[in-house]
Parts: structure tokens; sequence; C-alpha cells
């Protein structure tokens, strides 16, 4: 049997790594600032994370969600301390779209209604209603096509209050900071009118930080540095350092159903000896704080850098604009320098490294960039 052919692939095959750094089956060693796509939080294999989870799976890997799971209360309570929303309710599934998918539909139970406001160039995943909220035609399939969603240009404020008074949007779901979409940060002020207008108008704040939040911006969730408070949060990528797990942050005004949600694989018992070894190593190592130090000094680094267009983002968020198409650049770096990085669309440079950066990798970085601009 093939592999169903749909990732272009770099001509690497990873096989080991460690902390911000991975190599490949020749023995190369590569400086990894790419977080295999902003999933690796805390670094490559961790000592506690690798004897958490070792210890877990030899003792009880999985069962089902009917019966209670004390890793799954403690990691609720935990993730609600050290993301200042404790008084929200946390549902755990597997992968971000699902976490949007089940935001979604819980706004539209509570709302009864099945309009939803999306912004241009977002990215919220590839399953129904996700898929269908990504402003990406290419991957919407005629069958996910169903006519929900409107999307509106990020920070107009004047048009997103205009359709929210329509009174008929169930939901606004909008990025921390839109990735895919080529590091694009919601203004103070636009976050700050949505919130209004959606409490105004009876519709679902939903703030997908699968991308952003777990400490990448230099805070735990990005909309925290506007100071807004959703209605929804969604989680994934950095919450299991690589285990596919994610989360939805429910706020106090939902009543749970039972049966209204559920599944099979989320919050396994494997999945949150994970979530909680990332908490412990995010407490000890001080990840969000080292995070926000070692991010603004390669923003700052990065806007004296010759060549480059525009540098965006907050923390280890970070995308660095181009005239010209990135594709060259990054197979440079890739193949001659030795760093790993991602790209958003055809001239952004994407970088997403590990929360554990150290302020010498970051300068080595530059070094490398420097080299091939
Ligand atoms: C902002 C955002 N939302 C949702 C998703 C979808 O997550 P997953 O690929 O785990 O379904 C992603 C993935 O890149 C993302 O960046």
């Amino acid at each position: 049997m093939n592999l169903f052919d749909v990732y272009p692939l770099f001509d690497v095959n990873i096989v080991k790594g460690k902390g911000c750094h991975v190599w490949d089956d020749k023995g190369n060693e590569y400086l990894d600032l790419y977080g295999g796509h902003a999933v690796i939080s805390i670094g490559h294999a961790h000592p506690h994370y690798v004897e958490s989870i070792s210890h877990q799976v030899a003792t009880l890997g999985f069962y089902s969600n009917s019966v209670i799971n004390r890793l799954q209360q403690q990691l609720a309570e935990r993730l609600g301390k050290i993301s200042g929303y404790d008084d929200y309710s946390l549902f755990l599934i597997n992968s971000g779209a699902e976490a949007n998918e089940n935001a979604l539909k819980l706004a539209s139970f509570h709302t009864g209604r099945t309009r939803v406001i999306s912004f241009n160039k977002a990215f919220h995943g590839r399953t129904s209603l996700a898929v269908e909220a990504t402003d990406n035609p290419k991957i919407i399939a005629p069958i996910n096509a169903n006519g929900h969603i409107t999307y509106l240009p990020l920070n107009d404020i004047e048009a997103m209050q205009t359709e929210l008074a329509k009174r008929d949007v169930c939901a606004v779901i909008i990025e921390g900071i839109q990735g895919v979409g080529g590091i694009r940060i919601p203004s103070d002020d636009f976050l700050h009118a949505l919130r209004d207008a959606c409490t105004k108008y009876g519709t679902i704040l939903i703030l997908d930080e699968i991308q952003s939040g777990y400490g990448r911006t230099g805070k735990f969730f990005a909309h925290q540095h506007s100071g807004i408070r959703p209605d929804i949060i969604t989680i994934a990528k950095g919450i299991g350092n690589g285990f596919p797990m994610a989360g939805v942050l429910i706020s106090p005004m939902f009543k749970a159903v039972c049966g209204q949600l559920g599944t099979t694989f989320g919050g396994n018992h494997l999945a949150c000896s994970a979530a909680l070894a990332v908490i412990d190593v995010f407490e000890q190592e001080h990840l969000v704080e080292n995070a926000a130090k070692v991010g603004n000094y390669l923003l700052e680094q990065l806007k004296q850098v010759k060549g480059i267009k525009e540098v965006r983002g907050k923390g280890l968020m970070i995308g660095l604009e181009f005239e010209e198409p990135i594709k060259e650049l990054r197979l440079r770096l890739l193949h001659e320098q030795y760093v790993f990085t991602g790209a958003s669309g055809t001239n952004v440079l994407r970088l997403l490294p590990p929360l554990c950066l150290s302020m010498e990798e970051a300068k080595e970085f530059i070094n490398r960039l420097n080299k091939v601009l």
C-alpha cells in the first residue's frame, strides 16, 4: 500500500530530537525553529515527559470515558490555574479541528442559531464546521460548503458590528494570532469591540488558541495581551508536546448536558499524563516567561536584519515577510544551515520554536539566517 500523497515533503528523515534540536538518519543536527508546526512546547524528548508517559503506558494507557479518570480532573485543575481560567470547564478531544468543531456545536446548541462569523485568511482545521470556517476554498469540499459562514476583514470594527447587530449570529471564531494566514494580529481595540458586540447581541465568542496559545506568545493565551475574556477557548498543539490532544475551555454560562458531546479517545490516561508532564515543565522551567524574553529578543534582532520587508509577531510566534517568495530561502536554511522553519503562504517565513529556546539558540538562528540572506 502507498501513502495517500497529500503532503509536499522535504527530503529529510528526522529520527531523533532533544530540546530545540533534531537529527536526521544521516546524523545531521538541525536547529528547530518550527517545533513540528508549533506542537513541541517543552522541547523534544524532555526527560520528565518521557518518564511520565513511560510510567503511565506501563500502568494503564487507556480506558474509556465511561469511568472516573482522576488524571482528567487533575489536568482541568492545573490547566485552570496556569491559564487563569479556573472557573471554566474542560472538554478533552484529540485534535485542533475537533476542538473547534465542538466549540461551534456548543455555541449553536446554546444560542439555537446557525450563522458564524470568521475572518479573511482564517484557518480553523479540516473537519466539517472547522473547514467551513477556514478561508481557503481549495480545502472546502462541496459537502462542507453549507453557507454557515460570513468572512469579514480582520480588525474591521464597523463590518463586525453591522453583522452582529442582525442578532442571528451564533458565534464569532477568531485566532489569537492568525498563523496560517501569515502572523496577523487582531488589534486590542478590535478584540474589545468584538467582546462588547458579542455580549450585546447574544453571540458566543470563540478564541481559537490552537497555535497562538499555550504560552507561545509570552502569555498563556494570545488574547490575554488585550485583557478580554472569550466564552470558549480552543487549544491543541502544545498541550501534549506531540502527544495528540486538544481541549475546549468552556465558560460557566454553559450548562453541561449529559451525552451532548463525547469522544472515544479524548482525555485518555496516556494523553493526560503527557499534558500533566507538560504543565510540570512549564512551571519548573518558566516557559511562558522564556517565550516572552527570547521572543522579544528575536523580534528586536530580526527587525535589524536587512532584506526582510516586515517582522510581525509576539513571543515565539513570529512571521518574517519578504518581498519575494521564500521557498528557496527556506530550502537553503534547511539544507545549508540546518535550520527548520515554517511558512505561511508564499512570502512569509514562520517561526514556531519550542518554548525552551535559549538566547544562545536564538542568536545562532540569526547568524545562520544572515548567511543565506
Ligand atoms: C489556529 C488553528 N486552528 C486549528 C488548527 C487545526 O488543528 P489540527 O490540525 O490539530 O486539527 C490549526 C492547525 O494548524 C491551527 O493552526
